[in-house]
């Protein structure tokens, strides 16, 4: 009985649809657990480009329930247009292979005008969130107030719900009904794939199947232990997993950290190793940081242990599957920082506000880069040796083994060192 959990070592967009297609590969089930369609798990395979938002990356391969779990936040709106991409590109889902929790919360065009709103009234001091509806959706919940997936099979409900949601967030009746309208009309596609969740996930654990759990998002975009407040509104860490399946955390025996051999972010707040410069811009170029759901540029920097340790220790890995090493060819140096200082001293904590994060001054430790190129490279033995130290510095770091090396974006760019599945 073990399930295998792969989460973001970073903020996000460290490559978690590659890895975790090569994974689902050999999976029984996937399993989404938090946040919504703020993500986008990129899976490039021979019969084009998908960017999965809300659909779990096993739906690419064959065999596999999906299932969008109890604790994630799902717009109808983005799923239907997922779920047809999937159909006219042959990989059409039925209730067979994609089961959504009727615990889910649900985003709706109020959650959206909202979360807009917010940002305006925030001005320069915005989060750059998404504009997906997650923090309302989230927030709602919280608060008890907003709509699951599974009352969708009661009209009364959400005759009932969505003017008093409405009135919350300042709506129109005019919006209101047309909320209403909306969620009527999708019952009939919608409700066959709400099932038991919960008791899926039980009976394939009791019959040794392989699960594997999707996070989205990083760690450091961890609503508790993130870099707060410019984070998403869900627990990313593995962790989370537990709660949102309704499993004893006991049956999460493994974890994948993902990581990018390089650090990104996407949106406001602090990055102690950002590389504000022409380096920082090249980085962007050569890797695509452009975000898979906003296009908006990311930030870019050298790769910082520091989180990459905190990351560690609040997930717990056991592998590492470390993404876009092909982005660092041909640098004459890489760094990797170590520590952070503050006040010209170092400091032995992460710090908890975003107004200490910003002042620190990160150490750096500097390594010999490569000149060959790492693309299309098959093992760890027939990368540079130079490669092969920096990654193995980095696996001492997080005192994870190295597991999985992506070296292009397809998904046969990679190159596996550990058999993940055969150790559970
Ligand atoms: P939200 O999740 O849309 O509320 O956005 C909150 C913060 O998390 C913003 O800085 C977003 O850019 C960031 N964020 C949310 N989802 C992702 C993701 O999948 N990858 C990277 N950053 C994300």
């Amino acid at each position: 009985m073990a399930i295998l959990s792969l989460v973001g070592a970073q903020w996000g967009d460290e490559g978690k649809g590659k890895i975790g297609d090569v994974l689902a590969q050999r999976a029984n089930l996937v399993v989404r657990y938090n946040g919504g369609d703020n993500a986008g798990h990129t899976i490039v395979t021979d019969g084009g480009t998908f960017i999965l938002h809300i659909v779990p990356c096993g739906a690419l391969r064959e065999g596999v329930l999906n299932i969008i779990a109890a604790g994630t936040v799902i717009n109808p709106k983005i799923l239907l247009r997922e779920l047809d991409q999937l159909k006219e590109m042959g990989h059409a889902q039925n209730s067979s292979t994609l089961t959504i929790s009727p615990k889910a919360h649900l985003i709706t065009d109020l959650h959206l005008h909202y979360e807009a709103w917010i940002e305006e009234q925030l001005g320069k001091a915005k989060l750059d969130t998404t504009l997906r509806g997650i923090g309302p959706a989230y927030a709602l919940k919280a608060l008890r107030l907003n709509l699951r997936a599974g009352e969708l099979r009661h009209e009364k409900t959400i005759r009932n719900r969505i003017p008093l949601l409405a009135k919350i967030l300042g709506a129109s009746k005019d919006d209101s009904e047309k909320v209403i309208d909306y969620l009527l009309s999708i019952r009939e596609w919608f409700t066959p794939f709400l099932g038991d969740d919960r008791k899926l996930i039980w009976e394939a654990l009791q019959n040794n199947r392989k699960i594997l759990l999707e996070g989205a998002q990083g760690t450091l975009l961890d609503i508790d232990h993130g870099t707060y407040p410019f984070v998403t509104s869900s627990n990313t860490l593995v962790g989370a997993g537990s709660a949102s399946l309704g499993i004893p955390p006991r049956f999460i025996t493994s974890s994948i950290g993902m990581m990018k051999a390089y650090t990104t972010r996407v949106g406001a707040g602090p990055f102690p190793t950002e590389l504000a410069n022409e380096l920082g811009e090249q980085l962007r170029e050569k890797g695509g940081e452009y975000g898979a759901t906003t296009r908006r540029p990311r930030r870019c920097g050298w790769f910082d242990g520091v989180i990459a340790g905190y990351s560690s220790s609040l997930n717990g890995w056991n592998y590492l599957a470390i993404t876009k090493l092909d982005v660092l060819d041909g640098l004459e140096k890489v760094k990797i920082c170590v520590a952070y200082k503050l006040n010209g001293k170092a400091i032995d904590y992460f710090p908890s506000e975003a107004e200490e994060l910003t002042q620190v001054e990160p150490v750096y430790e500097e390594m010999p880069g490569w000149r060959e190129t790492v693309e299309g490279k098959k093992s760890f033995d027939e990368l540079p040796k130079e490669a092969q130290n920096y990654l193995e510095r980095i696996s001492e770091i997080t005192g994870a083994q190295l597991a999985i090396i992506s070296v292009g974006s397809h998904r046969d760019e990679t190159i596996v060192l550990e058999d993940v599945w055969s150790s559970l």
